[in-house]
């Protein structure tokens, strides 16, 4: 049976973000909220999430919500203080009153920039950080010496040890463009991988950059800049 798309007016905007349960009654008193053309009358109302608007506007993500956010090199992918600027700091402050509030999938370092994907979607942070999920990540990389044609067969093969692990690395993908900047592609999410990828031949990792996180592309969104796109099936 498919599951009943009806919600409580008042829990529904409360789980996105909009106000507190309470204030719905606002809402409705000042004529604020409709389905189609016909204003709500009550806060309690069952209603349909895709059918209500709120200032004439639709509400944003009743399904859950995916977005893309082109992080900065500088901030970090934690919702504690003290470490400097967050990411959540870039979003709109709804996303973090949704319930859940949004988190990103997966981290970056402080200093990584490129692609993050930021959703309230808890099975999708599964599907796409469990270490079955093999979901290709791409990154531009730039180093600190002269990259030797060799590091593709190395990266390549699937035995490759970090420091301090049991298990190899899965085989990944190095494409040199040029004599110090690279495109690898891992389908794994070690801490720090790519950096100590790297490290364990001897290079310094000078620059790093997300470009795609499995069927997802930065595309040209701007630094610091964020779209919501549509979860994939
Ligand atoms: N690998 C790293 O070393 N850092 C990141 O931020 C992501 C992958």
């Amino acid at each position: 049976m498919a599951p009943n798309p009806m919600r409580r007016l008042d829990q529904l905007l409360s789980s996105l973000g909009y106000c507190s349960r309470r204030e719905v009654a606002s809402l409705v008193k000042a004529g604020r909220l409709k389905l189609g053309d016909i204003a709500l009358t009550k806060a309690d109302q069952r209603v349909n999430p895709h059918l209500v608007t709120l200032d004439g506007e639709p509400l944003e993500a009743p399904d859950g919500l995916l977005a893309m956010l082109h992080k900065p090199v500088g901030y970090v992918c934690t919702h504690s203080e003290g470490e400097g600027p967050t990411i959540y700091e870039l979003l709109p402050t709804q996303w973090l009153d949704r319930k859940p509030a949004v988190t990103s999938v997966g981290r970056l370092d402080k200093d990584t920039s490129g692609l993050l994907l930021i959703t309230d979607i808890g099975s999708l942070v599964h599907r796409y950080t469990s270490p079955k999920a093999d979901v290709e990540k791409t990154y531009l990389t730039k180093v600190d010496r002269e990259l030797d044609q060799r590091l593709i067969d190395i990266f390549s093969r699937g035995d490759l040890m970090l420091r301090g692990e049991t298990k190899p690395c899965l085989a990944a993908k190095l494409e040199i463009l040029s004599p110090f900047t690279a495109r690898l592609t891992i389908t794994e999410g070690r801490y720090h991988q790519v950096r100590r990828m790297f490290a364990s031949q001897g290079y310094h990792v000078e620059k790093l950059h997300r470009e795609s996180f499995g069927p997802h592309n930065l595309g040209d969104l701007e630094v610091g800049e964020w779209d919501l796109i549509s979860v994939p099936d």
